[in-house]
């Protein structure tokens, strides 16, 4: 401020000295004109006395003391000039200071004197008090502001430190100002945090080099063995006995003998250069078998992978007794000479192997996947089953037919079409005309009783059925049966009997694959006949006492099918075996025989199993050709269609009965799954037919 006073100053002295310079010392050159006016100027020119030195009325030398008077009155016109810019001036800062509150410039404070008393000089206060405290206002004020600052970019730095790899703040820092946001370092801790911190990069990129310096020493290495291994050639030994063709099964009967067995290598290990075990399966079980020396270190042997094919010579030996590794049989094979069959992709089985893996990969990878433990235990287990089933058949001296899968009969659908879930057939083209899959040999079967006596069939069947559970297949394996001469009474014991004798076969300690069941389901066990029986009123009776409803939350009534879910919900409290008989004749199919003493109900069965539900299906059939016929016509089928069928009531009718098994339901029971695909081979399911 005081600078802007001083240049003001400067710049009136400046203006005055302008004006004296233009009044005083610039040189005149007065004309006619200028003269003329004199008269009417307060300047006088020309005085009485002075001389006109030329004569020509122009100029005049000055009387004496004239040149004195006449400067004098200069000097007054020049001041007068003066005091006119003084005053000019004035009124400007007069104003400027009037304008003082509207702009930033202060040209005078409270404080200040006004020196000249005209309200326009002030002489600045010395230093005032208050400036200074002003002044120390100000600084604060713009320090808390930086401060703040700093602190707000520090916190979002601190709450975001855990997504970064720096660290602000570590344990030992101290919360100063306990605000969780100003920590002071542990003494040193920021700059032991840095050096730690390029330490660790430089690790990093040590490391890094390191480990590409060594998996090319790695790959160099690797190659040379392999370059190493080409060169080892192995051959058999002639003068060894010849070996015999064994498979693994018969090993312990082989011991100590040379044997040939060829497999694939269900696992590997290496100890060292000198020693690999092969894991061999062969469908008949599993071998370890012992590679030494040359044998383990050919080509062939050192890129082995599981899952390839191979034959082994050498000789079956029991394991040494207090042997510390395992094997199975307690034999393995010290194998003297092998030949690779077939490579497999290196680990290419063990992701699809992996119990973890997507179901529907698993499925689509079946042909792989069966070659597991567990899944090749639940096939075998399945291949038991089914032989014993055929044995129990056979030793009951029932006869094994084969009848037809590809039908004409369209009208089979609305036989055995209860689920009412769309159509339940699946059509084909047999030489241009429509044909179908066969649901069930049941008709078929009682076609052969007249001819045969008692047969059984072990055939798929189809269902076209949209059904999208754990309990259905689109193709299942189904055992049925057909005998004739028997009442309701003879076909619920035969049932019971068809159980219980496949149990007991399984748990024969004689059956080297019963075992097998044990392993995948420790709990099995056969249960005990007679089973439970119900009748379906009490079943209709027993979901009612314990609150199980339909979809619509009423009650199931006897003209209700009763849907399998409800069936299982029963089963699975009850948890025992349970025939449920005499279902109303209106969820039975057409062939059905009614009760004699209610025919609104039938002679018919189904057998429920705990964890299943139902794996049995059976009844009596209608032996009476006019009550047949009544019963196509009540179901709106064409009886001519079936004039094979009908004419078995021509032809010596009788009393007959017959069920049918569904394979991979009874083997879900025995073997406690939870998935009929589990049970199956390739399972055809909904929307599945491959592989
Ligand atoms: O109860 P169902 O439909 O009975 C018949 O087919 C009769 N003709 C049998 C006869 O008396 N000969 O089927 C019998 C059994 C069922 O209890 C069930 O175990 C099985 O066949 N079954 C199925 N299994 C898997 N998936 C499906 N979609 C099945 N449908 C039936």
């Amino acid at each position: 401020m005081a600078m802007i006073k001083i240049a003001m100053i400067g710049a009136s002295v400046t203006f005055a000295g302008i004006s004296v310079w233009w009044f005083l010392g610039k040189p005149r050159i007065f004309q006619a004109s200028d003269y003329g006016q004199q008269a009417n100027t307060s300047e006088q020119f020309d005085e009485k006395r002075d001389v006109d030195s030329k004569a020509d009325g122009f100029e005049y030398t000055p009387k004496p003391k004239s040149a004195l008077k006449r400067a004098q009155a200069k000097t007054t016109a020049a001041a007068a000039v003066k005091n006119q810019d003084e005053e000019k001036e004035k009124q400007e800062r007069r104003a400027i200071i009037s304008r003082q509150a509207n702009t930033l410039e202060k040209f005078y404070e409270k404080g200040d004197v006004d020196s000249k008393a005209d309200g326009l000089e002030y002489t600045p206060k010395p230093k005032s008090a208050l400036k200074r405290a002003q002044a120390k206002t100000t600084a604060a004020a713009v320090k808390n502001q930086d401060e703040e600052k700093e602190k707000q970019e520090r916190r979002a730095i601190i709450s975001g430190q855990a997504n970064t790899s720096e660290k602000f703040y570590e344990k030992g820092d101290v919360d100063s100002k306990a605000d969780g946001f100003e920590y002071t370092p542990k003494p040193k801790s920021a700059l032991k945090r840095a050096q730690k911190l390029e330490k660790l990069k430089e690790a990093k990129k040590t490391a890094q080099a390191k480990n590409q310096d060594k998996e090319k020493e790695k790959q160099e290495r690797r190659a040379k063995k392999i370059e190493e291994a080409r060169r080892i050639k192995i051959s058999e030994d002639k003068t060894l006995p010849t070996a015999k063709v064994i498979k693994i099964k018969d090993s312990t009967e082989h011991r100590e003998r040379r044997v040939k067995i060829q497999g694939w290598v269900h696992h590997l290990r290496r100890e060292g250069k000198k020693l690999l075990f092969i894991q061999l399966r062969d469908g008949t079980g599993y071998l370890q078998c012992v590679l030494t020396n040359l044998l383990s270190s050919t080509y062939e042997a050192i890129t082995l992978t599981t899952e390839s094919s191979v034959t082994l010579f050498g000789k079956v030996m029991e394991l040494p007794p207090g042997s510390h590794h395992k094997a199975p049989g307690d034999h393995e094979l010290i194998v003297d000479y092998w030949e690779l069959i077939c490579g497999a992709p290196s680990g290419g089985t063990y992701y699809i192997l992996d119990k973890k893996s997507n179901v529907d990969f698993q499925l689509d990878n079946r042909h792989i996947v069966i070659r597991g433990t567990n899944t090749s235990k639940n096939l075998k287990a399945a291949s038991l089953v089914t032989q014993l089933i055929r044995e129990h058949h056979l030793d009951r001296g029932y006869m094994e037919v084969h009848p037809p899968c590809i039908v004409q009969t369209k009208t089979e659908s609305s036989l055995f079409d209860s689920n009412k879930i769309g159509s339940s057939l699946f059509e084909l083209q047999y030489y241009g005309k429509k044909a179908y899959l066969t649901q069930s040999s049941q008709l078929y079967l009682e076609s052969v009783i007249a001819a045969l006596g008692d047969v059984f069939c072990i055939q798929k069947s189809f269902r076209a059925g949209k059904f999208r559970t754990s309990y259905h297949l689109s193709e299942f394996t189904h055992i049925e049966a057909e005998f004739p001469f028997i009442t309701f009474k003879n076909l619920l014991e035969k049932i019971e009997d068809l159980v219980v004798s496949v149990c007991d076969r399984i748990t024969n300690p004689n059956n080297p694959l019963g075992q097998l069941v044990f392993e995948i389901n420790p709990d099995f066990r056969t249960p005990r006949r007679p089973f439970k029986r119900m009748s379906y009123t009490e079943v209709i009776q027993y979901l009612k006492d314990n609150n199980i409803k339909k979809i619509n939350g009423t009650f199931y009534t006897l003209e209700d099918d009763i849907p399998e879910s409800a069936e299982r919900t029963m089963i699975n409290k009850i948890n025992e075996p349970i025939l449920v008989c005499r279902f109303p004749k209106g969820v039975k199919p057409f062939y059905t025989k009614k009760c004699s003493d209610d025919p609104q109900l039938t002679e018919s069965v189904d057998l429920l199993m705990p964890g299943v539900g139902e794996i049995l299906g059976a009844s009596m059939r209608i032996d009476n050709y006019d009550e047949l016929i009544k019963a196509f016509i009540e179901k709106e089928i064409e009886p001519s269609t079936y004039y094979w069928y009908s004419d078995q009531r021509k032809f010596g009718s009788c009393a007959h009965g017959g069920y049918g098994l569904g394979l991979e339901r009874f083997l879900m029971w025995i073997l406690n799954l939870d998935q009929i695909c589990d049970a199956c081979l390739y399972p055809r399911i909904l929307d599945r037919y491959k592989p």
